[in-house]
């Protein structure tokens, strides 16, 4: 029941991002020295994923860039005594076999899973969204959700952590049916967006899910939902009637890195998690509360 491939979609419009996001997609927008959509490849890596497949849209040839092998810059680096550089370049292009599937429309998140069909044929994968990384110490989030869909017989596990409550009405709230393990329920329903009074639960879907197949032939029957988008908690509310589907409150910090405060805060937690920045970092912060 092994996991080896992560769907990381990465074609959405980052509207709100914008004016960076009309030149830069917004999982290349850098945290400190390496790109967003870097420390949701090493959380898959962690997990022992072998295949990344990214879902790009025209145009966002800046990500197959970076993941690629660049011989030519690696050869003149070494000519120029710069080793090390030339080595720390060639790993990111090998560290995984990467995929590139195109979304031509952007219609929504399911959407752009959906697209990964091909390539994922009836092997189990991750799907993370491209702008929402973690910070943690020992197992990454998608060490933790992929053990517990081993652990569950291979049905769906939803990712995700308990949020104040509110917040609950800016992500889908969990329906919980009980708590099977712990940090683990298993779910009746998703809730996308309620209002406040109207949530079931504070266990908010946090852009990570792990799947098998089945997904696949429920997207394809998902009519566009919310925002005449095709919505992946409609496919898994129509997987709810089929199989179980579970939730894991995973253990690590998360950031929304696709608005502008998440982004930033990610940014100085990750810089202060650095020897090489911490006490320069911190001088400069108190410096300013002071
Ligand atoms: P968001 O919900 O953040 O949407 O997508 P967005 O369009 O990127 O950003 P805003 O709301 O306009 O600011 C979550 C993840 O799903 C991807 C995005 O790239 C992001 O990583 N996505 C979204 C797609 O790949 N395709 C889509 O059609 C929509």
């Amino acid at each position: 029941m092994e996991v080896k491939y992560a769907v990381i979609p990465c074609a959405g419009h980052g509207t709100r991002f914008l004016p960076i996001t009309k030149g830069v997609p917004k999982e290349m927008c850098p945290i400190v020295d390496r790109p967003t959509l870097d420390y949701i490849v090493e959380e898959c890596l962690d997990a022992g994923i072998t295949d990344i497949v990214l879902i790009v849209s025209e145009g966002k040839d800046d990500i197959k860039k970076y993941y690629d092998v660049d011989s030519k810059y690696e050869e003149e680096l070494r000519k120029n005594g710069k080793d090390e550089y030339a080595t720390l370049i060639h790993k990111i292009a090998t560290k995984a076999k990467f995929h590139y599937v195109t979304q031509y429309e952007l219609l929504g998140l399911g959407h752009a899973v959906l697209q990964a069909k091909e390539v994922v044929g009836k092997n189990n994968f991750v799907v993370c969204c491209g702008d929402d990384i973690c910070t943690y110490e020992g197992r990454s989030p998608v060490t933790q959700l992929v053990e517990s869909f081993i652990k569950n017989g291979g049905f769906t596990v939803v990712g995700g952590q308990t949020v104040e409550h509110k917040n609950i009405v800016k992500y889908g709230s969990m329906d919980v049916k009980s708590n099977v393990a712990p940090r683990t329920y298993e779910l009746k329903g998703i809730i996308e967006k309620p209002k406040l009074d109207e949530a079931p639960s504070d266990l908010a879907s946090l852009g990570k899910w792990v799947f098998n197949y089945k997904i696949f032939e429920e997207l394809e029957n998902t009519p566009r939902g919310a925002g005449g988008e095709i919505q992946l908690t409609d496919a898994i509310a129509r997987l709810l009637g089929k199989e179980p589907v579970y939730f894991y409150d995973f253990v690590g910090k998360r950031y929304d890195c696709g608005d502008k405060l998440g982004y930033l805060t990610a940014i100085i937690d990750v810089a202060l998690s650095r020897d090489e920045f911490k006490e320069g970092l911190l001088n400069h912060i108190k410096s300013i509360v002071k």
